[in-house]
């Protein structure tokens, strides 16, 4: 483990234990979602509860929000919603495990790997990230937006949120609205689907196929937002 991606992590570490009230450890529908340094890698929703997590370099390790004594009782947790959308999506992930902390750092998901200097993999909860060593520490709820990225270090960029409309008329225009995470302030400068977006964070997209369109924001040294489904008619 290099020395100067510790610090970095460190850095990063921000957000206390959750101290939310528990969560019964049944199955659990959250969104997950993987932003790889040139692509989305993943994105839909999982059932996951709180289970052991196995990973090559770090070995098999509870991970179900008692981790650091963080939680009295079991719950799921993001890196336990990672696990669950690897392994009903096929696709695979690897990480070491830090006993001090009693949780891994992600180091590979799907052939993408923080080379442990200039990116490293971090980890966001509702739009908004997550201190380093949180992954099996914190209880998730329905609904919850779970999200691993790989940022290069140093760049203090936005999780772009992409807020739109889910339904649209061919041919007619309709507006996003592309915020950053933490004050939800509005993003100049981002594209949507190729889209510029103005001073209110506003992109005007107009789709010429009717059907089920997408879209999502992107701006060079932001995590790349969410996904929005359009269902476009006549
Ligand atoms: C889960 O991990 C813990 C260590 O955190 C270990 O003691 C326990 O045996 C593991 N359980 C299973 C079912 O592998």
């Amino acid at each position: 483990m290099h020395l100067s991606w510790l610090s970095s992590a460190f850095l990063l570490f921000t957000a206390a234990a959750s101290c939310a009230s528990p969560t019964a450890n049944t199955p659990t529908q959250v969104n997950v979602r993987i932003e790889g340094a040139q692509k989305t890698i993943f994105e839909g929703n999982v059932l996951t509860t709180g289970h052991n997590v196995t990973t090559p370099s770090g070995g098999n390790h509870k991970c179900d929000g008692t981790n650091g004594a963080a939680h009295t009782s079991p719950g799921p947790t993001p890196l336990s919603a990672l696990d669950d959308a690897a392994k009903q999506n096929g696709f695979s992930f690897d990480g070491l495990f830090v006993s001090g902390f009693d949780d891994f750092i992600i180091g590979t998901i799907a052939g993408e790997s923080s080379d442990n200097i200039a990116d490293i993999w971090i980890s966001g909860l509702n739009f908004f990230s997550q201190g380093i060593f949180e992954t099996c520490k914190t209880e998730l709820n329905a609904g919850d937006k779970v999200l691993f990225a790989l940022v290069s270090v140093g760049v203090q960029g936005s999780i772009l949120q992409l807020i739109g409309p889910t339904t649209a008329r061919v041919n007619q225009p309709v507006t996003f609205t592309v915020v950053g995470s933490v004050s939800l302030f509005p993003i100049q400068g981002a594209t949507v689907n190729g889209v510029t977006t103005d001073a209110n964070g506003h992109a005007t997209l107009t789709f010429t196929q009717t059907g089920l369109n997408s879209a999502k924001a992107d701006k060079p040294g932001s995590v790349r937002s969410n996904r929005v489904d359009i269902q476009v008619t006549d």
